[in-house]
């Protein structure tokens, strides 16, 4: 796979820098991104063919927006969100949505479910935050049932659009936020990450068949759908 990790990404690092700007992640992706990635995450569940009783997770779910988007369209479903900073996944207990989603603590890279538990994984930008990304990739692929969906988010290609989008979310962190530093990682962190197509190959390479891909805000975020 990729090398992801040509900055600091150890999980501790990670967990710490999420905690610390928990109280106001909402804010800042939604002015970083004028409102899109809300867009962007509902689309990209839409895309997904979900059934009325399946069995899904959200991995990295943060404050939970996918799993919530999920549980809004689909209130039939079962609902899970993991998360290892423990201020996100209190921010996201708090929210509200039409029915009960279990929300836990724990490590992508070491998930206590069964083999073959989940109709459904969704991952959205947490991967690129995953020091060992591999591990998480082999475990997205266990957890899957056979013929499962994996829908993976994050950043696409870096393009010139990106790179404005890099000044405005700097220009904006130092306006909005004394954690300036946490949004120099996300931007270097989004430098490192590898482009969509790279990536496709990387989950093809743990044993995924690639289903779909498509990108917003001008390839600015790119959702691909692979499936087990
Ligand atoms: C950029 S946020 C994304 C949150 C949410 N999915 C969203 O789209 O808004 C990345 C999240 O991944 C979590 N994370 C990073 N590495 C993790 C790991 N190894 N295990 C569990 N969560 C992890 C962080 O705590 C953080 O909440």
């Amino acid at each position: 796979m990729t090398n992801y990790n040509l900055i600091d990404k150890t999980p501790e690092t990670i967990r710490i820098m999420f905690n610390t700007i928990s109280e106001k992640y909402d804010f800042m992706n939604n002015i970083m991104s004028f409102g899109t990635h809300y867009y962007v995450k509902l689309k990209s569940v839409q895309n997904l063919n979900i059934k009325a009783n399946d069995n899904i997770i959200d991995l990295c779910c943060g404050t939970g927006d996918l799993a919530r988007i999920i549980k809004n369209l689909y209130p039939t479903t079962n609902v899970t969100g993991i998360d290892f900073s423990e201020n996100m996944i209190k921010i996201a207990k708090n929210k509200t949505a039409k029915g009960k989603i279990q929300y836990f603590q724990g490590d992508v890279t070491n998930l206590p479910h069964p083999d073959n538990t989940f109709d459904i994984v969704t991952m959205g930008f947490g991967l690129r935050n995953i020091q060992n990304a591999e591990k998480a990739v082999e475990e997205v692929y266990r957890i899957l049932k056979p013929q499962g969906y994996f829908l993976h988010i994050d950043f696409g290609q870096n393009n010139m659009q990106s790179k404005i989008f890099e000044k405005i979310t700097l220009f904006l962190a130092k306006i909005f936020t004394e954690n300036y530093f946490s949004y120099d990682y996300l931007i270097k962190s989004k430098q490192n990450f590898p482009p969509p197509e790279s990536l496709i190959k990387d989950f093809e390479s743990k044993g995924f068949k690639f289903v779909k891909r498509k990108d917003y805000i001008s390839g600015i975020i790119s959702a691909q759908i692979l499936q087990k």
